[in-house]
């Protein structure tokens, strides 16, 4: 299995592309000569990179801010690209919110779920009957280590990474032989805007430098796994180590252990 060729007309598209893991998938998509549309909210950072990726690598990179957790706004982009020859889908945006669900504000935690799972199926299934049709395809979904277990004090986040993880790899088992395949990226901690928007400054004092891994090299990681057609990708020994441990310790003890944790992180 490999990556469809890049034409002059097909695109790959990614998602959340405005920082972080997006920006560095657009980034080595760019470098191996795909013509871009990129997508965030962010129209300034979307039409820097743009305008970067364009003079470094000669491809075309088209930008649409589209608030992916909006429905309506959803259904404009999604309209589009079911008509388009799209060639590589990296459904990568998202964000986390950590503390009690109780306490938490009901609109943060449901666009919470429209981005991390509901947007996620919703353009899947916009570009995957092209995909099929045309027999080639490539689609990699951003889950995370914290969709392997319970989360409690992570709850929203955690479910939604659930059903981004159990989508990705039933995809990937479902589309053997079509020609298309799709990919989970599951990282543990990557140094992004992540935190920040988590609100959760003690992460980077919880978890020690060494044990963070790169934007660029989680891109580099999932680009390499797509190419290879693998069913997950797991960039870093400290998040193959936390999939290992979220699998198999048994949940009555990892709910509890990850509750101390998270209580600590907010
Ligand atoms: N960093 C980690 O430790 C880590 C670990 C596991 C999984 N992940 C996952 O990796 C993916 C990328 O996150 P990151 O770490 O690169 O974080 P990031 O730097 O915060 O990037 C998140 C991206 O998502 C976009 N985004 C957020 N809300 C959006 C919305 N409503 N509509 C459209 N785009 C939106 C942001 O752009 P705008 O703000 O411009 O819209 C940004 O481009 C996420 O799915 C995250 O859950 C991250």
């Amino acid at each position: 299995m490999s990556l469809p060729d890049p034409t002059p007309e097909n695109r790959a598209v990614v998602t959340g592309a405005s920082s972080g893991i997006g920006a560095a998938l657009a980034e080595s998509l760019a470098q191996r000569g795909y013509s871009l549309i990129l997508i965030a909210r962010r129209t300034d950072r979307l039409r820097e990179l743009a305008d970067q990726l364009t003079s470094r690598h000669g491809v075309q990179v088209e930008i649409r801010a589209v608030d992916l957790s909006d429905r309506r706004e959803r259904a404009d982009l999604c309209a589009e690209l079911s008509d388009r020859d799209i060639a590589v889908l990296c459904n990568n945006a998202g964000f986390a919110t950590y503390g009690e669900l109780a306490h938490a504000d009901p609109d943060r935690e449901r666009r919470q779920v429209e981005l991390n799972s509901v947007a996620v199926h919703d353009l899947t299934v916009a570009v995957l009957p092209g995909m099929v049709r045309r027999a080639t395809g490539a689609i990699l979904i951003t889950g995370s280590t914290a969709g392997n277990q319970p989360g409690p004090n992570n709850a929203t986040y955690a479910a939604s990474k659930a059903f981004a993880n159990t989508l990705a790899e039933s995809l990937h088992g479902e589309l053997a032989g079509t020609g298309v395949q799709c990919t989970l990226l599951a990282p543990g901690p990557v140094r992004t805007e992540y935190a920040e928007v988590a609100e959760v400054p003690n992460l980077d004092r919880m978890v020690p430098g060494p044990l963070w891994v790169s934007a660029e090299q989680a891109a580099a990681q999932a680009i390499a796994g797509m190419a290879a057609g693998r069913r997950r990708v797991v960039p870093g020994v400290f998040a193959k180590v936390q999939t290992i441990g979220g699998q198999y310790t048994p949940r009555g003890l990892v709910g509890p252990i990850l509750r101390t944790v998270y209580r600590k992180v907010k």
